[in-house]
């Protein structure tokens, strides 16, 4: 029996962020592992006009949460949505939800945040916040990790007697293992990276090939997260621990071998109607960087728009590059570097799980083949993300040759064309076509009267 399912059984949980990324998978684990668990308050608000009930109904009802209406049919009964906006002082909840929440939460996981790097601060007007942004956030890189800082300090200074704890993964990818291999629902992070690079947009990358891509599957985190909501209740360490959720220590892949991987899959499992073949260069070197951008984005995307234009339709390809190439720019900082994370406390929990709790909260990254973890993840993306059907492949792959014939033919013009231009203008180079021509034409008829002598 697994003595943290077991912890969370009969108790009301109270979760932010559930909408996102992590808090789905958080939320499903827990239905999946503790179907006896009395509630989960989830504090939310409505998007994109849906309303809070909406928003349950479309999650439950999605493939993630396939394998708990199989555990936990009554699962709809055992969530109470709240309407909740983070961003105001009070969070905007009312007196009668904040009084239950009070009397009746028994743990709390807090998911929620904004994960663009480059958010403005909002405690000011914005002229005085744009101002202060760069003194403020000092050394470093943005201000989603400014704000990271800030709260974990804000968390630590008002904790008062509650015990907390602190998880830090690093970048959170598709799922390793469960509820199945590969499913993702969200652009952040790798996978917006592996659909521009499958459909062809994105070519070349200011990365460092040899640096660790600390990318850490997302079911892993939402069990370390749960062996420590456990960990923190029973043992009540005296201090709050900070436990950093990273392959890196364990098992790393380096971005170089990750490319390389992500591309071969494409060769499989292409993706659908791809704007250019799928190729991706890792170069540190800046001058490089600013060549490939010119030459291999932005020049697409640019003769793209034209191309639209003279169809009448609506140009969006430069908008779209010039998108790709920020996120690019934000990321820099973080893959051109190696990290290095102490992962004392994460070792020191996985010691203190038994054998079935390790086995069911597993977040042992050891284990993790990335050969096999990037395959799934580039189906995954295909298959929940893009909502492409498996049976488009063959089709997929046909398109992909079509775009190698036509990038062969338009390179040999493009030769050609120079070529002509070259040697109309130089007699160095009418000389050079010269001797080629007539060196190739001795050669072909030394094989011809060779081939003659042998019959
Ligand atoms: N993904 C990663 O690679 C990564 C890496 C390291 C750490 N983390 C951390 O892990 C946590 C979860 O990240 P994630 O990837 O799951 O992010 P996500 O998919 O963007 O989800 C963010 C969640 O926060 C909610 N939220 C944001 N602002 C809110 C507000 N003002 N009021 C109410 N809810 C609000 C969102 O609600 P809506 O659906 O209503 O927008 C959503 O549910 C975050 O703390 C993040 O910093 C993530």
């Amino acid at each position: 029996m697994s003595m943290i399912a077991a912890f969370y059984g009969g108790k009301s949980i109270l979760i932010t962020g559930a909408t996102g990324f992590l808090g789905k998978v958080l939320m499903e684990k827990l239905f999946r592992t503790s179907p006896d668990l009395k509630v989960i308050y989830i504090l939310m608000r409505p998007k994109a006009g849906q309303t809070l009930q909406q928003r349950v109904f479309q999650i439950l009802n999605s493939k993630l949460f396939e394998k708990v209406k199989e555990v936990c049919p009554n699962v709809h009964e055992k969530i109470r949505a709240i309407y909740a906006d983070l961003n105001h002082s009070d969070f905007a909840i009312s007196k009668e939800d904040m009084q239950e929440l009070l009397s009746c939460t028994n743990i709390v996981f807090h998911c929620a945040a904004t994960v663009r790097f480059d958010d403005p601060l909002r405690w000011l007007d914005d002229s005085i916040i744009d101002e202060i942004t760069p003194k403020l956030i000092g050394d470093r890189p943005n201000t989603y990790t400014y704000t990271k800082a800030l709260g974990e300090m804000v968390v630590q200074q008002e904790s008062g007697n509650l015990n907390i704890a602190i998880i830090r993964p690093s970048i959170v990818g598709a799922t390793w293992q469960e509820p199945f291999p590969g499913w993702v629902d969200n652009l952040n992070g790798p996978s917006g990276l592996i659909i521009a690079a499958g459909k062809g947009f994105l070519r070349a990358i200011k990365a460092t090939p040899m640096a660790v891509a600390d990318v850490i599957p997302v079911d892993t985190v939402v069990n370390l997260t749960l062996a420590v909501g456990w960990y923190t209740a029973v043992h009540r360490p005296k201090s709050t621990l900070v436990y950093h959720c990273t392959s890196g220590n364990f098992n790393p892949c380096n971005w170089g071998k990750m490319g390389i991987q992500v591309l071969a899959t494409f060769e499989k499992i292409p993706f659908e109607r791809a704007f250019r073949r799928p190729y991706a260069d890792f170069t540190s070197n800046n001058f490089m960087t600013q060549y490939w951008n010119a030459v291999s984005h932005r020049a697409p995307a640019i003769i793209y728009d034209f191309y639209l234009r003279l169809t009448g339709r609506k140009p969006r390809m430069t908008k779209l590059m010039n998108r790709l190439l920020k996120t690019l720019s934000l990321l820099e900082y973080f893959i051109n570097r190696s990290w290095e994370w102490s992962t004392y406390n994460t070792e020191m929990l996985m010691s203190e799980l038994s054998p079935e709790d390790q086995r069911v909260f597993n977040f042992d990254v050891r284990q993790l083949n990335w050969l096999e973890y990037i395959e799934n993840y580039v189906l995954g993306i295909k298959k929940y993300l893009l909502k492409e059907d498996m049976a488009g492949i063959p089709e997929a792959k046909q398109h992909l040759k079509r775009l190698r014939n036509i990038h062969y033919l338009f390179n040999t013009a493009l030769l050609l064309i120079a070529w002509r231009l070259l040697i109309a203008r130089s007699q160095m180079a009418r000389n050079v076509w010269f001797f080629i021509v007539s060196f190739c034409y001795k050669l072909l008829s030394y094989f011809r009267a060779s081939s003659t002598l042998k019959v």
